[in-house]
């Protein structure tokens, strides 16, 4: 076995009461598994749902370990892709596990990014109205972001995330060897939303992002530690604040409004998430410099931090402006036909603002088409 021994770099604790979980970061955990979630279930029931890409290099290692803790394992494989996040796959993961007489005492374990955590975690929430569930993250993406906080959904043909719940994981497994294999694409994607970090709510991690550009992007051990435990510990900290987003946690969602609008527009084959959220995040910064909220320098930090990460700063200008407002107006931040946007107003610092006209947005979009 590569790692005899697990080495956990960092705790971070996410505080919900009676709720509260661990996020464990470090290497050498993936083998050991089976022990942590062990001591976390009475039962000894687990399925792992994994896709297609991680689950021939991970699957087996977490099924062993959790086998030398007496667990019967089912692994189930979904395709990779974020049109596996859906209701035709939570019916079919449902099935298997009342096929296979799954008890309430069972666990659900995710594998893989954030479209495995998501889907998962639905299920886990629904069987037999909600089993244990563990998270173990393998992308960027999913270890900074989605597989904390308790968000699970499935897409809906009408909205992506419509189908969904609020049902927080029992353990938090981030093992960074399993970076190793992800896709640079994939790497650079998640690096979009450790920038959000660093805007939204800490500017000193900020900096620290520009001073280590190189040493993120060649995926150092250390630096890649640092980082993913910084991500960690803000996203626990706002969601121990608001666990689900009546204030606060919407924060989180700083360049995601123009960002989803950019993803329909592309039926999500053109931006990925986090590249759909590094234009949002400009624009977003631009607007609220012409409307006097901040300084117009933010935009250009912002701008060239994401450039260091090779991340895009400006909208494809072959998708549709028509469609990128349709987007945008189907998605959850719209209230009374009005935008809600989050601005920054100093680094480190964003607001909520609501009633953005949708005009604005357009003349934004328009002019950055044009520029
Ligand atoms: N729940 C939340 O709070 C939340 C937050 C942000 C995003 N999300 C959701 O997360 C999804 C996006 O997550 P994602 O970017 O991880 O997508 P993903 O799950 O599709 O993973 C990206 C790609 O990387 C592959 N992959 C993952 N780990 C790998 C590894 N270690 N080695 C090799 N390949 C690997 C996957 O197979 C996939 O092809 C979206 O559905 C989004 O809505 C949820
Ligand atoms: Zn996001």
């Amino acid at each position: 076995m590569k790692n005899e021994k697990p080495d956990v770099i960092k705790t971070v604790d996410v505080a919900l009461g009676a709720r509260s979980y661990k996020i464990e970061i470090g290497t050498g955990l993936l083998a050991h598994a089976g022990e942590k979630i062990g001591a976390l279930v009475k039962g000894r029931q687990a399925a792992i749902v994994t896709d297609s890409n991680v689950g021939p290099l991970y699957a087996w290692t977490v099924k062993q370990s959790l086998e030398a803790q007496g667990f019967q394992v089912t692994v189930i494989t979904i395709e990779a892709g974020e049109a596996s996040k859906s209701w035709q796959n939570a019916e079919m993961i449902l099935t298997v596990l009342l096929e296979k007489k799954f008890h309430r005492d069972a666990c659900v374990v995710a594998l893989g990014g954030g479209v495995t955590g998501d889907l998962a975690g639905f299920v886990a929430s629904v069987y037999q109205r909600g089993i244990a569930f563990f998270q173990i993250p393998t992308s960027l993406l999913a270890q900074v972001d989605s597989s904390v906080g308790g968000k699970v959904a499935v897409n809906h043909a009408l909205g992506k995330n419509m189908i969904g719940a609020f049902y927080q994981p029992k353990l938090v497994l981030i093992d960074m060897d399993a970076l190793q294999t992800l896709e640079e694409r994939h790497w650079r994607n998640g690096l979009a939303e450790v920038v959000k970090y660093g805007v939204i709510y800490d500017a000193a991690f900020f900096t620290y992002l520009k001073q280590n550009a190189a040493d993120i992007l060649a995926r150092k051990l250390s630096v890649s530690a640092e980082v993913i435990a910084a991500c960690c510990r803000l996203k626990a900290e706002v969601v121990a604040l608001d666990e689900t987003e009546g204030g606060v946690r919407a924060k989180l969602n700083y360049g995601h409004t123009i960002g989803h609008g950019l993803e329909l527009a592309g039926h999500y084959n053109g931006y990925l998430h986090g590249e759909a959220v590094a234009v949002g995040m400009v624009l977003a910064a631009r607007y609220a410099a012409e409307k006097g909220m901040c300084d117009a320098g933010i935009e250009g930090e912002i701008r060239s931090l994401l450039e260091a990460f090779q991340l895009p700063v400006k909208a494809d200008t072959s998708l549709s402006i028509d469609e990128i407002m349709a987007g945008m107006a189907l998605d959850k931040k719209v209230q009374d036909g009005q935008l809600v946007f989050i601005l920054p107003e100093a680094m480190g610092n964003v607001t909520i603002v609501k009633g953005v006209l949708e005009s604005e947005i357009r003349a934004l979009l328009e002019n950055d088409y044009h520029a």
